[in-house]
């Protein structure tokens, strides 16, 4: 029995459509019209069509409307990864520097490179915010912001950790180039090169790069693509391997996109205490979350101080702000003095305006336009890869982000079809990116942060083309 007003709503339009009152591809009333004829209010009704919209019963198009969604035969799930049970050296780098230099050419169709959508009004603002800090008298905004970084910047940093389940002081936030510097600066604050890192896998091709260049090993832990590692998985594996320290992006992962549940997350805090290990938790996408909550992090369950929380603006804002931090728990003055020996401090001038647009900026309406925009694209994406993709294949339909990860069917090779995409000015991550020793040749991630149009409907159709075509 539905039991609330919206989903009354959305099971009444699920009946009409069900009754063929509205068909495939037909257009649905307005909020507006809704609104009035029902007697709610429009949030309710886009409740409704947002719940059917999750049942890709309907579909939204940009200024057009809601329609009726063309019956697809919707691709599974990829299976849950199986990694070699052993720590091994990474060799990625290589892959990598040539795959981001590539796909980041300016005439490329874009499904690559993670970047964010960043024609949003927010970005210009962000904008003004820096012209603005730049003009102020202020001496400071000229000088270094040394570690941990600007007090009011932490401040706001301090005050959004609430909304994850976190008490965070601002004192205990230290100010990063990016997430990337943070995920650094945290794993060489807790291994030494010949360590063993635990990894989720498929994993962020930073995180191995970053264990590559310091002399670490990855060990790959199974990874299920909709609720993360395996706790079993990852206590046997620190019984038979000297593990010093986990990385995991429990919030819509990249590339997986899996968000953990609670429980997991909860008995996970227990394992790494039972274990006595430190927890690098990646929370890069956890504000990008389609749901109505924003997804707590392991950390609001951490009873002493092991994990090291770490994100940035890069998928929210911009990348080239490279304003991320850490809060690292017990180890915040080892990570404090190895910021300050690797790069002094972070760029004063983006620090000011990126708290001053997290205080004034309007950025829960910016993050609730992205969710909506990125959940709207990821439904079109999904139904373009089940339309032009052969039979076979798979993919994840993430709860948040803007990041898929495609399971290529039969033997299709992911670099031959990179390279033969790249020929056409169309650019994906290869799956081979996300292993230390470069497997997953059947997989590539997409990213649909950008608004569909024809060029890019297109360019779907020609990889299905190629896959077909290999295959
Ligand atoms: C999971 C994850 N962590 C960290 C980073 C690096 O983020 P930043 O640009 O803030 O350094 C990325 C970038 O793609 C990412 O996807």
């Amino acid at each position: 029995m539905p039991e609330t007003l919206y989903e009354r709503i959305a099971s009444g339009i699920r009946e009409q459509i069900g009754q063929g009152l509205y068909r495939p591809g037909d257009r649905l009333p307005s909020v507006r019209h809704q609104r009035s004829q029902l007697g709610v209010s429009a949030s309710t009704v886009l409740q409704a069509y947002g719940q059917l919209q999750d049942q890709r019963l309907i579909e939204a198009r940009p200024q057009s409307g809601y329609f009726v969604s063309q019956p697809v035969h919707m691709p599974p799930p990829p299976t849950m990864s199986k990694p070699v049970f052993s720590p091994a050296e990474v060799t990625v780098s290589g892959l990598v520097m040539e795959v981001v230099q590539a796909i980041e050419a300016p005439d490329m169709i874009q499904f690559g490179a993670a970047l964010p959508n960043t024609t949003a009004p927010a970005i210009g603002r962000v904008h003004r915010m820096l012209a603005r800090a730049a003009r102020s008298p202020r001496n400071r905004n000229a000088s270094y912001a040394f570690p941990p970084g600007l007090p009011e910047l932490r401040l706001q940093i301090a005050r959004r950790a609430v909304d994850a389940g976190c008490s965070v002081s601002p004192d205990e936030v230290i100010i990063t180039n990016g997430c990337q510097e943070a995920l650094v600066l945290c794993l060489r604050a807790v291994a030494a090169p010949g360590d063993t890192v635990a990894i989720e896998s498929p994993s962020f091709y930073g995180v191995l790069q970053a264990i590559e260049s310091l002399g670490m090993k990855a060990l790959e832990i199974p990874t299920h693509p909709l609720k993360g590692i395996s706790l079993e998985a990852l206590e046997l594996a620190t019984e038979q391997w000297p593990i010093k320290a986990c990385v995991l992006t429990p919030a819509f992962s990249n590339p997986l996109g899996y968000c953990m549940p609670d429980d997991k997350k909860e008995a996970l805090a227990r394992l790494l205490e039972k274990k006595d290990l430190p927890l690098i938790e990646d929370d890069l996408y956890g504000e990008l979350g389609y749901g109505p909550s924003r997804p707590r992090t392991i950390k609001s369950w951490d009873q002493d101080g092991r994990v090291m929380l770490c994100s940035s603006v890069s998928k929210t804002l911009e990348p080239g702000l490279r304003v991320g931090w850490t809060s690292p728990g017990r180890y915040f003055q080892k990570i404090e003095h190895l910021k300050l020996v690797t790069s002094m401090a972070t760029a004063t001038l983006p620090q000011v305006a990126v708290a001053d647009y997290l205080e004034n900026g309007g950025y829960d309406r910016h993050l609730r336009s992205m969710r909506s925009q990125y959940r709207r694209n990821r439904d079109i994406c999904i139904n373009l890869i089940a339309r032009y993709f052969p039979e076979g294949t798979r993919v994840t339909r993430p709860e948040g982000g803007f990041l898929a990860w495609v399971e290529l069917p039969g033997n299709a090779d992911a670099m031959t079809l990179y390279h033969q995409a790249m020929a056409q000015r169309i650019s994906i991550t290869p799956g081979p990116l996300f292993s230390p020793k470069n497997r997953f040749r059947n997989h590539i991630r997409i990213n649909y942060a950008l608004d569909w149009n024809e060029g890019r409907e297109q360019a779907i159709e020609k990889l299905g083309k190629l896959l077909s075509r290999m295959l």
